[in-house]
């Protein structure tokens, strides 16, 4: 409670940039591929059960963590652990778990968005080919044209210098100034420019097969289909949960920070989950897939990562007004990924201001330059081995992409739900219009969501080891030894940033409540 920190300028201002944090690629180009992918109406059934299980209840205990934390002027994922872990455990445990949480949000939140900002890079990059009509001559083979865009040296390292400066840039400029005035703009700009791709889409005629219309596309996603309900695809549902709501992530918690004690939690986490699902479900389930539909069918939807690179301008270039609205859908595409790019940014400038005492401005540079250095091998890898296959990417986002970030929701629910406990009901219900009842708490945060995380934890480790992940030399290089010291590189790098993130944490943890730990309280 000692520092003067910063705070959100306006509600508006806040769930604004909390929607930012969550609405990202992963709604407009990862959730597409994956219902997609995932059997469409079969996807949606454990979607929308994660939603319910994992996804609302774990929004609740991410504010809850942050704006607790922001108290004692903490906006990392260390402390604010360590504080409410040590209600419930010794202080000794307490710095562990803490230490634990720092070391794994540290992993995302500097790896995840090395990567991350390349595609944010890619995507103004399209933006500009879209809009000077690069590839909009029809003997050009658009998956050929995105290969020697990302080998192309000069310009994938322009547009992602131009994106981690804009960045640079907001950040440096503080909460109010820098993050809400950019989601002020963005954010509706994503919505308006999102309604009218939909409009454009539900307009469409296939050129190709009458029955090929939009609205079967859309019937693909929302006839739900129990009988191909499987394993993976409600794995992948509940990955894509946690993605696109940013949870384990840390970024929430870290926006939270800058809450005021007497701040709105449920209802303002309940309309940051309800902005996201709407850019999800209906903006990025209704532009993509019906546009992919009418123009290449069923088929068409198969083409996964490439779908949003690789088939759409294909398509672009064959509609009335392909080159307008593809420029639309490239921007949507970049401002949805910066402002969520921006959370992560956020988070290691408010650990060196606050853990290492470095101001904002330095912080940010620093930032920067860090990020620079751990993108670079995504920039290299295609240049290098001439390949498309990004297995260095590959390799971080099967980890800190998707299965660390389970590791850390559950370490969170735990946290709260069991070792601050009961207490954690009244914290969250402080200042709240809504208020969580007794019932949802119980039922919820400390018993079905923490055990549907440990179920989820258990078949993705099956699924994990299946598929070769866990192995030395993992099965998706094995037949391409030019790739694997990119991917040896890569878990280099993640047990790197874990150790360090651990010592950071734990010794930043001693030196702010060494001597209660001492004392064992
Ligand atoms: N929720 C974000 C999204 O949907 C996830 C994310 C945040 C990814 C920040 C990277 C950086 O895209
Ligand atoms: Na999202």
């Amino acid at each position: 409670m000692t520092e003067k920190r910063e705070n959100w300028g306006s509600k508006l201002g806040l769930i604004l940039a909390m929607a930012g944090n969550a609405v990202g690629l992963g709604n407009f180009w990862r959730y597409p591929y994956q219902a997609a992918k995932n059997g469409g109406g079969a996807f949606m059934i454990p979607y929308f059960a994660a939603l319910i299980l994992l996804g609302i209840p774990l929004m609740l205990v991410e504010w809850n963590q942050g704006r607790y934390g922001g108290k004692y002027g903490h906006g990392t994922l260390g402390p604010m652990v360590y504080l409410q872990a040590r209600e419930g455990t010794s202080p000794k445990i307490a710095r562990i778990l803490g230490g634990l949480a720092g070391a794994l949000a540290l992993g995302v939140t500097v790896l995840l968005n090395s990567y991350y900002n390349h595609i944010i890079g890619w995507t103004l990059g399209y933006a500009y080919e879209t809009a000077s009509g690069g590839y909009m001559d029809k003997a050009i083979n658009t998956g050929e044209y995105f290969v020697k865009y990302i080998q192309n040296p000069f310009k994938v390292v322009l547009f992602w210098i131009i994106a981690l400066a804009i960045l640079a840039f907001a950040v440096m400029r503080g909460i109010q100034k820098g993050i809400e005035a950019w989601a002020k703009f963005m954010m509706p700009t994503i919505y308006v420019f999102g309604i009218i791709l939909i409009i454009r889409t539900l307009t469409l005629g296939s050129p190709i097969k009458p029955e090929w219309t939009p609205i079967a596309g859309l019937d693909f996603i929302w006839s739900p289909r129990w009988q191909d309900l499987n394993w993976t695809s409600a794995l992948a549902a509940a990955g894509q949960i946690f993605f696109t709501l940013s949870l384990g992530m840390g970024i929430i918690q870290n926006y939270a920070s800058y809450l005021k004690p007497e701040d709105d939690i449920v209802l303002s986490g309940l309309a940051t989950v309800s902005l996201n699902e709407l850019a999800e479900v209906i903006l990025g389930g209704t532009i993509a897939i019906p546009i992919t539909y009418t123009f290449l069918g069923p088929e068409g939807l198969k083409s996964g990562v490439g779908l949003s690179f690789i088939a759409l301008p294909n398509i672009f270039r064959e509609m009335a007004g392909g080159r307008i609205f593809g420029t639309f859908w490239f921007l949507l595409l970049f401002f949805a990924g910066f402002t969520s790019a921006i959370a992560m940014y956020n988070y290691l400038v408010a650990l060196f201001e606050e853990e290492v005492g470095m101001p904002r401005k330095t912080g940010s540079v620093l930032v920067f330059l860090i990020y620079i250095l751990f993108g670079l091998p995504v920039a290299l890898e295609p240049i290098l081995t001439k390949t498309a296959e990004l297995a260095y990417l590959t390799e971080l986002d099967n980890w800190v992409g998707s299965y660390l970030l389970v590791v850390l929701g559950l370490l969170e629910v735990i946290v709260t739900g069991w070792l601050l406990g009961i207490k954690g009901l009244e914290e969250m219900n402080k200042g709240s219009f809504w208020k969580v009842s007794k019932a949802f708490y119980n039922i919820f945060i400390q018993f079905l969501t923490p055990i549907t995380i440990i179920i989820l934890l258990v078949f993705s480790t099956k699924d994990y080891i299946k598929a070769g992940y866990f192995k030395w030399i993992p099965s998706f290089v094995e037949k391409t030894p030019e790739l694997v010291p990119w991917v040896l590189l890569a878990r280099f790098v993640m047990l790197f940033i874990l150790i360090v993130g651990f010592t950071q944490a734990y010794k930043n943890i001693g030196r702010k409540y060494g001597k209660e730990i001492q004392e064992g309280k």
